[in-house]
């Protein structure tokens, strides 16, 4: 059943505790202690929700977890304050920032928040309680909102206490999805479960052991699923194929024969390999057949061939869902697969849904992203979802 979203409830005058992914990646500058925010576009789909709250008259406070931080303290490395701060340039009006979760800085700060206000919590992953699902944690977090929102789709996937022992400990209040949520949920499943057809799969990425699910999942929902990365060498093994130093999972080879026989003619494997005789931008290069990778040689991209293949069927689907790169994306020329299948994906006019991760990433890079149906903001909860889990922190949230 579908979920009840932020568009439906009566914000006014109420604090909504808002669950936000802004795990954002972040680099050092010299000089100084506060990181800087590289790419800021989870801060940015979580505005929406942000924004709705505030004009309904109410006010936000707003709780992530940054990175996997070992210890308690305030370790300026997973501080959220660069994302608060990034957060006021993108609203343009004033974000109060707490040092603390369920301290007394937080909760003087959220008691005392006035309609209109927001509020940034620090990392909540300082507090141990958080990865436990802590009950009295949860608690003291519940205890500052009338209504709790989760808009945090990377993190679905998690059951923090954030995601879970919140909205559980909140009883009687409204609970509902964000906008970012409710669209990520839209495409990656609803889409996805009646898709137009041809509905085309492009999977990419080291592993098939990454993958398997979503391979067995989507063969189920999908008229083709078009293989690339290096988990192509493990199938090619599978097949008999020679693979030289190929990056290869020798005991997923029997996985890989069940995964070739369960899907026949849709699971499409690449016919040729663009490879290189070391881990380099700078080694010789070869294109050779699939499966006849000369040692001494280790694949690093689908050759021109197959990019041309795959392009083709891309260009004829009407849904397309991808997930991870075709090659080694980040070491041109062996970002040459990635970048055809980027682009037939952007000519098309099918409905296309751009996984997290690396394919978000190349297709930001690459110029494309404003040419694709959604391109998700999570990684691992994006990958769930093709593989048709449910989650626990989507599932406890009040149905329309
Ligand atoms: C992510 O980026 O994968 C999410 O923010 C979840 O983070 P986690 O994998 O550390 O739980
Ligand atoms: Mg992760």
């Amino acid at each position: 059943m579908a979920k009840k979203t932020i568009a439906e409830v009566d914000v006014a005058g109420k604090a909504v505790l808002m669950r936000v992914d802004f795990n954002v990646p972040l680099e050092s500058v010299p000089d100084n202690e506060q990181q800087q925010i590289t790419d800021d576009r989870r801060i940015r789909m979580a505005l929406p929700s942000i924004e709705k709250v505030l004009q309904g008259g109410g006010r936000v406070i707003l709780m992530s977890h940054l990175g996997r931080p070992k210890g308690t303290a305030g370790d300026a490395k997973f501080s959220l304050k660069p994302v608060a701060e990034r957060l006021r340039q993108l609203l343009g009006r004033e974000v109060l920032f707490a040092s603390d979760t369920v301290g007394e800085d937080a909760l003087s700060k959220a008691r005392n928040l006035p309609n209109g206000g927001v509020l940034v919590l620090e990392n909540l992953r300082f507090n141990p309680g958080e990865k436990q699902g802590d009950r009295q944690f949860a608690q003291t977090l519940a205890s500052l909102g009338d209504v709790y929102c989760n808009d945090a789709f990377g993190t679905c996937h998690r059951s923090d206490a954030s995601m879970v022992a919140v909205p559980e400990a909140m009883a009687g209040k409204p609970k509902v999805v964000g906008y970012l949520v409710a669209k990520e949920i839209q495409y990656l499943t609803e889409t996805i479960a009646n898709p137009q057809r041809p509905f085309v799969a492009i999977l990419g990425g080291a592993k098939v052991s990454d993958k398997i699910q979503v391979i067995h999942n989507l063969l189920g929902i999908c008229d083709r699923i078009l293989i690339g990365g290096a988990m192509a060498y493990t199938f090619s093994l599978a097949q008999g194929g020679q693979v030289g130093d190929s990056l290869v999972e020798p005991d997923k080879v029997d996985l890989a024969s069940e995964l070739l026989e369960k899907g026949g003619s849709k699971l499409v494997l690449p016919v040729d390999t663009h490879c290189g005789d070391d881990f380099r931008a700078d080694c010789n290069k070869k294109i050779v057949a699939a499966g006849s990778i000369p040692a001494g040689f280790q694949g690093l991209d689908i050759g021109p061939r197959t990019a041309a293949q795959y392009g083709e069927v891309v260009r004829e689907a009407k849904t397309v869902v991808w997930n991870g790169p075709m090659g080694v994306f980040e070491m041109p020329p062996f970002d040459a697969g990635t970048k055809a299948v980027a682009e037939a994906i952007a000519e098309s006019d099918a409905v296309s849904i751009i996984g997290g991760g690396d394919s978000a990433a190349a297709i930001e890079q690459l110029g494309f992203a404003d040419r694709v149906s959604h391109v998700s903001t999570g990684g691992g909860a994006s990958l769930a979802m093709l593989e048709g889990k449910k989650f626990a922190a989507v599932e406890l949230l009040d149905d329309v």
